[in-house]
């Protein structure tokens, strides 16, 4: 039964907060890149990709393509050795560039196989290649690096990236932590394939994102090859470790399901896992065809982190998820990682959506009506800390995980369900995941295609439920 309100794996507020450590940070970083080089700006890749929230995630001057990560894991002494080769189209001439990565320890890069300069500033891996690399071609970097990872502690007091379990690690980027464990273009603007190449002590399993390419143990150690063809953004990307169960089967529709699960979580996890086939061929009849080959689901013991996160093809959860945690995480699957960000600012479009796939989930399978739902959380005062900003400019990254996003968000798109009829509404949402499959989206872009399909004007709407500050009068 829906409980408007109800956030099952998005507890938030583990870690220690640190917000003022890290607003401080990436101000001081950010002056100590500029002063090293604006005059060189023609040739020179900025540090972030120009989002208002997290100023250094991402970079400029290029587009990755693909990432080639060989990774291997020692999970008694949490030692990392990767090696990661990126193919990348430079977008701009570039003498020097960036990459993100936090922590380890960098022992060579190249470009085009030879050998590079390189610094570290801050979250900035600053590379400085020996021939400029000229505007719409193609290079190669690598990076050797090894080290012990550790997470990123988000403006919210959450810990994301390369996160140590009792027997491995459980690793989920949102919104930061892939620079944990790879030298990344850390942000959800520049999406690439990638290959995996995981090393783990015989006994564990490593999971990463698409399609298992084979797995080979020798001496004492299993290596696992893992591929995801299908464009993928850095946070969705993981290679999480642990001693799992797996079951692997084919949906009717062809869809190869990789389950992976601690057994401590085996017992709890199984109905609801069970329902994964079913989940998403409703939500495929809602929002098109699943926009992937495979799919199925990290089941972690990992009783300190806290959320579960929508890990490209292969949602991954701290502990065994109700279905409704189910539903919302393959929803993800069409909203934000087919369907991505081009700005955190948007990230309504992200879990307003997934969560008002859960509410419709209940709607169809005899549980509270959409309505219902809505009503629940309207009838909150005005003080409540769900009407403290509105979804469509939480104002920080601080914000971006909070009940405004997600309750509200799902609130705006039931009030344009509301304006538009049920015929329209079922239209815009099935088309918006069609016309953007594998690329990105705005939330201008969504307005307009919402009043594309529907021939109503809905700026006054969106303005009310997605900008306005304070509770907004239903309509
Ligand atoms: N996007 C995740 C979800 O809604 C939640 C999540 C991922 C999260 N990383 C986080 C929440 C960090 C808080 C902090 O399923
Ligand atoms: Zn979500």
């Amino acid at each position: 039964m829906t409980r408007p309100g109800r956030q099952p794996a998005r507890r938030r507020g583990v870690g220690p907060r640190r917000e003022t450590l890290l607003a401080t940070v990436p101000v001081a970083v950010a002056a100590l890149i500029g002063a090293a080089g604006p005059t060189a700006a023609d040739t020179t890749g900025a540090p972030g990709a120009g989002d208002p929230y997290f100023p250094l995630s991402g970079n400029g001057g290029y587009h990755v393509r693909h990432y080639d990560l060989t990774l291997r894991y020692e999970t008694s002494s949490r030692h990392l050795d990767g090696k990661a080769v990126l193919t990348a189209r430079a977008t701009q001439d570039l003498s020097r560039f960036d990459l993100d990565l936090t922590g380890l320890q960098v022992t060579g890069v190249a470009v085009d196989g030879a050998p590079a300069a390189f610094r570290r500033v801050g979250q900035e891996l600053v590379v400085t290649s020996r021939h400029t690399l000229r505007t719409g071609r193609d290079f190669r970097v690598a990076v050797a690096y090894n080290g012990t990872p550790k997470p990123v502690t988000d403006p919210d007091g959450s810990a994301d990236g390369w996160i140590p379990t009792d027997d491995g690690a459980f690793v989920a980027g949102e919104p930061q932590g892939a620079m944990t464990w790879f030298p990344a273009n850390n942000h959800p603007k520049d999406k690439a394939s990638y290959d995996f190449t995981i090393t783990v002590p015989q006994g564990s399993t490593a999971v990463a994102n698409g399609v298992l390419l084979g797995q080979r143990t020798a001496h004492g150690r299993t290596t696992f090859r893992w591929r995801e063809s299908q464009p993928m953004a850095s946070y969705l990307a993981t290679a999480t470790i642990g001693n799992f169960k797996v079951e692997r089967y084919s949906t009717d529709d062809g869809i190869q399901v990789y389950n992976a699960v601690d057994p401590r979580e085996a017992s709890a996890a199984a109905p609801v896992l069970k329902q994964l086939p079913s989940v998403l061929e409703w939500e495929s009849k809602l929002f098109g065809p699943y926009p992937y080959r495979s799919a199925g689901s990290i089941v972690d013991h990992a009783p300190d982190v806290g959320y579960a996160l929508e890990t490209q093809t292969r949602p991954l959860y701290d502990a065994a998820p109700d279905l409704h945690t189910l539903v919302h995480e393959n929803a993800h699957q069409w909203f934000g990682d087919s369907v991505s960000l081009t700005t955190w600012k948007d990230i309504w479009l992200n879990e307003g959506f997934a969560v008002y796939t859960e509410w419709l989930y209940d709607e169809q399978h005899d549980g509270d009506s959409a309505q219902e739902t809505f009503d629940a959380l309207y009838a909150r005062p005005a003080s409540d800390p769900l009407w403290a900003y509105p979804p469509g400019d939480p104002g920080s990254g601080k914000n971006i995980f909070g009940a405004p996003v997600y309750q509200r968000g799902a609130m705006a798109l039931h009030e344009l369900r509301k304006a538009v009829g049920d015929g329209d509404f079922f239209r815009i949402v099935h088309a918006w995941p069609t016309v953007h499959r594998n690329g990105h989206g705005t939330t201008a872009q969504f307005v307009r295609l919402a009043e594309q399909i529907s021939g109503k004007r809905l700026d006054g709407l969106f303005h009310t439920w997605l900008f306005a500050n304070g509770k907004p009068n239903s309509a």
